[in-house]
């Protein structure tokens, strides 16, 4: 996409903490209680980047009130203008994604490359979408009577509540927001409480790209006052939800009972199968890239390598030294390579781990302890860290982590790599190297994945092909690309019959 000059900016690190309100009706405005929460810089918890509304059910109840008013106009709007206001928005993101990026990396910890790389992803969705707005493709078909006109359409289902995580914390709602805006619906998002910044950014967007009032709402604040108000609404015909499977089966639960329109992205354990004929330098690359980019804490993270035994030494021994020589620090610092886990809890998620690790026998090769000299104290850091020698039944070979810790597990086969790739409740994301295109098929085929890389580590999947995965990682439907049209829209089957006669389906015939 379009290159951004990188301007400098004041934003960042000790820049001032704004005090942040929830947007409804085209308003910011304070949480009902006029509680607000605390955003701190996970590389520094003595920067504060800003205050939140804490909100509870009331605010979940004016949000979603702003929305349904605004439903009727906003979906009589015709598709090709609110492709308008979606083009205008992602031009704005254009111009900026350096500050944007900032504000992202300070609250969320990740590095400025990948910062501004995920408000890429958002400039990527909102032109995607826009354009959607002048196709939404439906079908004509012949009828099986004379004189008669068929086709489908597709319609909105009303008023979107979103739930949003913050690894990804403009992308991901950029994914939610833009094909429901652009099929009719109005939406209700609630962002993570660890990076609302974002979402505030992203609104601002919008808003000054001339969203109608009340189409785009947010409302800050945790799972159980707001996430599940909102979810639960009775107003609220779709939930699309990105987080933890845990969190994901009571959205599904939530939304059961009136059957409402559900969409999960959850949990990964995402395999890179290095091969005998493996390119290693790029396999390691690859390892290192999709095992320690956002800290580990991706849903597509490369969190187990599956080795071929002939190259397994070598292969260690090299991705080893290249995970000691990473620069872990604060991502607005340009040359530092990887940045803290996004929590307190979250890097206490990922000692645990190490333990447990530790204790099932795997072979700690690198890292395993938290990073707190000097600087770093200040933050919630950890070592990139490397357990080899693993059996693939382990806990840390199984489970997510969403931190910095990889398990490396020797095979001796592509077959035994497959099977070992499969064989966790998760379906997300796979990849395999090779030169031997018959083994490349032979995984494409098997794995049974959602998206699968070749030569590539399982990060880095683009806006225009479908997202999501099998298994616990999804419920069947897929982000991105037009799939995530269906999501947002119910399917409307219209037969125009122009015979001026009765005509039967199934039952009159044409010889
Ligand atoms: C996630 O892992 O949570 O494919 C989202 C990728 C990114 C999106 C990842 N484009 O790695």
């Amino acid at each position: 996409m379009s290159a951004t000059a990188q301007r400098p900016s004041s934003r960042g690190r000790g820049a001032p903490a704004a005090a942040h309100g929830n947007f409804i009706a085209g308003e910011w405005k304070p949480a009902a209680s006029g509680r607000t929460f605390e955003n701190r810089n996970p590389a520094d918890r003595d920067d504060l980047v800003g205050t939140f509304a804490d909100s509870g059910p009331e605010d979940v109840e004016r949000a979603v009130a702003a929305a349904r008013e605004a439903f009727p106009r906003w979906r009589a709007l015709p598709a090709p203008k609110r492709g308008e206001i979606l083009f205008r928005a992602a031009e704005i993101l254009v111009r900026r994604k350096e500050d944007f990026a900032r504000d992202m990396t300070r609250e969320m910890g990740k590095v400025l490359a990948e910062t501004r790389g995920d408000v890429q992803e958002a400039i990527d969705m909102t032109y995607y979408m826009a354009g959607e707005g002048r196709r939404q493709f439906g079908q004509t078909t012949p009828s099986e009577l004379q004189s008669k006109f068929q086709m489908s359409v597709r319609m909105p289902v009303g008023i979107a509540g979103l739930i949003t995580p913050w690894n990804f914390p403009m992308a991901i709602p950029s994914w939610k927001m833009m094909p429901g805006l652009i099929l009719g619906n109005t939406v209700v998002i609630k962002p993570a409480t660890d990076t609302p910044l974002s979402v505030v950014n992203l609104i601002h967007a919008l808003e000054e790209a001339g969203i109608p009032k009340g189409v785009v709402n947010m409302v800050t604040g945790g799972g159980s006052e707001v996430g599940a108000p909102l979810m639960g609404h009775k107003d609220v015909g779709i939930v699309s939800f990105t987080g933890s499977t845990g969190v994901g089966r009571k959205v599904s639960e939530a939304c059961a009972p009136a059957f409402k329109h559900c969409h999960l992205e959850m949990g990964g354990k995402n395999i890179i199968m290095v091969m005998d004929d493996a390119q290693l330098d790029l396999a390691v690359d690859g390892a290192i890239w999709g095992g320690f980019g956002t800290s580990g804490q991706r849903c597509t993270a490369a969190s187990r390598v599956a080795v071929h035994k002939k190259v397994y030494r070598e292969f260690v021994d090299r991705f080893v030294e290249r995970a000691r020589a990473l620069k872990v620090g604060d991502g607005l610092d340009e040359s530092v390579q990887m940045g803290p886990c996004i929590s307190e809890a979250q890097r206490r998620t990922v000692e645990g781990y190490v333990k447990v690790g530790r204790d099932e026998g795997a072979r700690l090769l690198c890292g395993g302890h938290r990073l707190e000299s000097g600087e770093l104290g200040r933050g919630w850091f950890h070592e990139p860290t490397i357990f080899g020698d693993c059996d693939p039944r382990m806990r840390v070979a199984v489970e997510e982590i969403f931190g910095p810790v990889v398990s490396v597990i020797p095979v001796g086969s592509l077959e035994e790599a497959v099977t070992v790739g499969n064989n966790v409740e998760y379906g997300l994301s796979a990849s395999i190297y090779t030169q031997d295109i018959n083994k490349a098929f032979t995984a494409m085929r098997d794995m049974y994945t959602g998206i699968f890389y070749v030569n590539a580590p399982t990060i880095g999947a683009e806006t225009h092909l479908p997202f999501g995965g099998t298994k616990n990682t999804g419920n069947g439907h897929r982000e991105a690309c037009v799939q995530a049209l269906d999501v947002f829209s119910e399917w409307k089957s219209i037969y125009i019959d122009y015979s001026g006669t009765l005509q039967r389906a199934q039952i009159d015939t044409w010889e």
